[in-house]
Formats: structure tokens, C-alpha cells, sequence
């Protein structure tokens, strides 16, 4: 099974189980990093069921949301019929097929550890971004619960904070931190045999 074909499965269930995971709290915490404000544009990367982009939306900004399963945007749009201001866009990590240099801030929750290369994705990522404008990651640190994989698709057992600060550097952004969230992202296996609980990161940095 492909990734995307695991996304597409648990669209309509990615609400329930996200709650199980983790909390808004993180979301918070990424928007206060980015220093979000009103009437400015921001892109949802792995946008999945639309949990960044809920905040955003609430908080005035414009939001285009990208993903590559059609079943999770196609579940946020149900979900959000009556907000204006989203733009939904099906994409890949590598070519996310949006304009360079348009978006005050590009967000990126729990999808960096999908993507085949995590260096590139945070480059093109970094590519989205107007000058001043702030790529904003939270994410997973380095972890050893290979049920994670095998289970939930992911395909990085979450990352070193030093690879990601040398990845958002070499993708040309300054005032780059990695910092704690303070929150832990929570899943079992099915087996009801493991337990994860995995500390969440806040990568950010400016173009
Ligand atoms: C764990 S979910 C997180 C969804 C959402 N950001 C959230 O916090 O609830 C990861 C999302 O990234 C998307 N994704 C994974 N790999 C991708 C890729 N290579 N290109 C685009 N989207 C991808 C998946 O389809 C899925 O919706």
C-alpha cells in the first residue's frame, strides 16, 4: 500500500484518530512561533483533514491547502463548506505546484516523516515562502517505534533537531530554531502490545 492509498483509507476517520495522537495545543504553539496575523496567506502543507488550517481560518488569514490524497481534502472540504478563503490544491512533497514567493507562511504539521526526502520537501517548502515570510514545522523527534511504519505508514522514525536546523539552512532561511512544544504525539500498536509517546519538535525559520 502507498502512502497516499493509506490516506485516501482513513480520510473519514483522521479526526478521531488525530485526537487520540496528539493536541491542539500543538497547533497553538506552531501559530505563536509563526506569529500569525490577520489578512495574510498561509499554506497548509500535508494538510490532510484541514487541523492547521482550522486555526487559520479562525484567526482571518487565507489558507491554501495542499495534500496528496484527494480523500483527506476532499473530507476538510465537507467539514469547512461555509468558511471562504480556502484554496484546496492536490500536490507532491517535491513540486508542490504553487507559485514561488507567494505565502506569508507555510505550516507543516506531522508530515515531514512521510515524505521520501525530508531535505527536499523542506526546500520546496522554503521556495513557497515571500521574502520574510516563515516556514513553521512541527514534527516528530528521533524515535524507535517501528510499529509507527509498519502500521501507520510513516516512513522516518522521526528526525535529529540538528538535521532539520541543517536542512531549513541549507534551504536558504535565516533565524532558524528548533525548539520543544512541550507536547508528546501518543499512539498504541495494535497488538495493544506498545506504547508510543513521542516528543513533538517546532522547527521554524525565516526567508
Ligand atoms: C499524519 S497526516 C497529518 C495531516 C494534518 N497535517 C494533521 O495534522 O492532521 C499526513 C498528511 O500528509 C500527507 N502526505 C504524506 N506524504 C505526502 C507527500 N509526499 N506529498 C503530499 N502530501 C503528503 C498525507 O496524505 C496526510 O494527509
Amino acid at each position: 500500500m502507498t502512502s497516499k492509498q493509506y490516506f485516501d483509507d482513513v480520510a473519514q476517520q483522521w479526526d478521531q484518530m488525530r485526537q487520540t495522537f496528539f493536541s491542539e495545543a500543538v497547533r497553538e504553539k506552531a501559530y505563536a512561533v509563526a506569529g500569525v496575523q490577520a489578512g495574510q496567506t498561509a499554506a497548509d502543507i500535508g494538510a490532510g483533514t484541514g487541523f492547521i488550517t482550522e486555526g487559520l481560518l479562525r484567526r482571518g488569514l487565507r489558507v491554501v491547502a495542499v495534500d496528496q490524497s484527494a480523500a483527506m481534502l476532499a473530507e476538510m472540504q465537507r467539514k469547512f463548506a461555509s468558511f471562504a478563503g480556502i484554496d484546496y490544491r492536490i500536490g507532491e512533497a517535491e513540486s508542490l505546484s504553487l507559485p514561488a514567493g507567494a505565502a506569508d507562511y507555510v505550516f507543516a504539521n506531522m508530515y515531514l516523516h512521510h515524505v521520501a526526502s525530508p531535505p527536499a520537501a523542506v526546500r520546496e517548502m522554503a521556495r513557497l515562502l515571500k521574502p520574510g515570510g516563515k516556514l513553521v514545522i512541527t514534527d516528530l523527534d528521533e524515535h524507535n517505534f517501528e510499529f509507527l511504519r509498519t502500521e501507520q505508514h510513516d516512513r522516518w522514525l522521526g528526525f535529529r533537531r540538528a538535521d532539520v536546523r541543517r536542512w531549513f539552512t541549507a534551504a536558504g532561511l535565516k533565524n532558524v530554531a528548533v525548539d520543544c512544544t512541550d507536547e508528546n504525539c501518543c499512539a498504541q500498536s495494535s497488538c495493544g502490545c506498545q506504547s508510543a509517546s513521542v516528543s513533538i519538535f517546532v522547527a521554524s525559520g525565516e526567508r
